[in-house]
């Protein structure tokens, strides 16, 4: 199969090279020369494990292409995802379509023969109405379909995800649509990955509804472990607890800062947007956003109560800025409500991420930045641990409290043993645990 690929961004970069890795021919297109230049050079835009060996070895092997130019690369193409960024709007919170618009608009000018547009880029209800609209306007030829395939790539895990996926979801509305995609994914096949075929608006409708039951669950286990804390029980057995049985199962089930990235808080908000305009509000949602955001905020406030009611002139440590661990991604991170909160109550702030600390520069001025996981905690008050990393797991806490000039452990991920960090004589608060 022969595949375009508009976009190289995070989504369009991982599946393009794991289609090539299949043993389809990709040509990923993307507008920003200096990006295809780099890749040309195998330097990665984003970081993401995994990543770089298969590109190299799918351009080594031919079946891998970049360029800025799409006409040449659509001649000849079987399937053209679209999977160009869609943020959200300021000021409503709506996805911003010009990007797949625009980029919908060049492929009808461009195409010489038909092909199945498929949108990878998550994209409200209604778009692949409107992409066949425009197809139809700037004169596309005649056969051709548009179809949605929506992606459920986890940064960080993204290859493993592509390449052993739980399902695939294509939306088509014609036979010939749902023969390329088939054979697109035809490969997957041998992994057992299961495919549903499904109409093309409620394909669109499967990705806003997936993240938003995700993000769901993360509000409610957070709420969960604010009542453990009140009540005296343990967020991590009730998560255990409930999540044995098989209904409900025990994945994003994890209490913690609050979740960020670019997907769920975009995502979440799209589709309270989508709800409102079809006159269908989604309260539950809308809960789910507004304990979120509060969250973010309040967990200043657990590192004022652990400092005795006051952050004037002290120095608190932050392990991890990302918004999750193995990538570098800044979006949304807990870390940014955190730390703005501490800096703005007077506390001194130095930070430790093992990849996050490029981007996280010039979203966090103020911010002292460490180069180790040890260094970061010299002189501090307190640490708070928010981003689980690998490597923060097995830090020697005996050394950590050494270092440290006061004694508060603040774990907003559980990592650590509350009784081991008591022993070396830290003050220690999890989310949702006995202290
Ligand atoms: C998410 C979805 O998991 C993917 O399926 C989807 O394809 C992707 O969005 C997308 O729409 O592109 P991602 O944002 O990369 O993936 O990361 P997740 O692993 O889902 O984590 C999101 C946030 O939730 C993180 O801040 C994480 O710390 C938080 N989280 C997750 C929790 O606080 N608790 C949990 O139990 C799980």
């Amino acid at each position: 199969m022969q595949i375009v690929m508009i976009g190289t961004g995070y989504v369009g970069l991982v599946s393009g090279a794991c289609f090539a890795d299949f043993g389809h021919h990709v040509t990923c297109v993307d507008k920003d020369e200096s990006k295809i230049a780099g890749l040309h050079e195998g330097r990665m835009p984003i970081w993401e494990p995994g990543l770089e060996a298969i590109v190299s070895h799918n351009v080594k092997r031919g079946r891998l292409e970049f360029t800025t130019e799409l006409k040449p690369a659509i001649d000849t193409a079987d399937a053209i995802f679209i999977a160009v960024g869609t943020p959200a709007r300021h000021g409503d919170g709506h996805a911003d379509l010009s990007y797949v618009y625009a980029a919908a608009e060049e492929i009808a000018r461009a195409l010489t023969r038909p092909a199945v547009i498929v949108t990878k880029s998550t994209v409200p209800v209604g778009t692949g109405d409107e992409i066949a609209r425009i197809l139809r306007a700037n004169n596309a030829p005649d056969g051709t379909s548009v179809a949605s395939n929506p992606e459920f790539l986890r940064e960080g895990a993204a290859i493993r995800d592509f390449k052993i996926p739980d399902r695939i979801v294509v939306g088509a509305e014609d036979d010939r649509a749902r023969e390329v995609l088939h054979e697109v994914y035809r490969p997957l096949f041998l992994n057992k990955a299961p495919i549903l075929f499904t109409g093309r608006r409620t394909a669109e409708l499967i990705k806003y509804a997936a993240n938003a039951f995700l993000a769901t669950k993360i509000s409610f286990i957070n709420e969960v472990a604010d009542l453990c804390e009140a009540v005296g029980a343990d967020v991590q057995e009730v998560a255990r607890g409930i999540g044995l049985d098989n209904r409900i199962g025990p994945k994003f089930l994890h209490a913690g800062p609050g979740y960020g990235g670019s997907c769920f808080p975009k995502d979440t908000l799209a589709l309270l947007q989508t709800a409102e305009a079809a006159d269908v509000p989604m309260r539950i949602v809308g809960s789910v956003v507004a304990v979120n955001d509060e969250r973010k905020v309040r967990m200043a406030e657990r590192v004022r109560e652990a400092l005795g009611g006051s952050l004037q002139g002290k120095k608190v440590a932050v392990l991890g800025l990302t918004f999750k661990p193995n990538t570098d991604d800044m979006r949304d991170a807990p870390s940014l409500a955190l730390i703005a909160g501490l800096q703005q109550q007077g506390a001194r702030v130095a930070a430790f991420d093992p990849v996050g600390i490029d981007h996280a520069r010039s979203l966090l001025p103020g911010v002292e930045f460490a180069d180790d996981s040890y260094s970061v905690v010299d002189g501090a008050d307190a640490l708070v641990l928010v981003t689980e990393w690998d490597e923060f797991r097995a830090l020697d806490l005996k050394e950590v409290a050494r270092r440290m000039r006061g004694n508060a452990l603040i774990d907003l991920r559980n990592v650590y043993e509350p009784e081991e960090a008591t022993r070396v004589g830290l003050t220690y608060r999890g989310v949702g645990r006995a202290s």
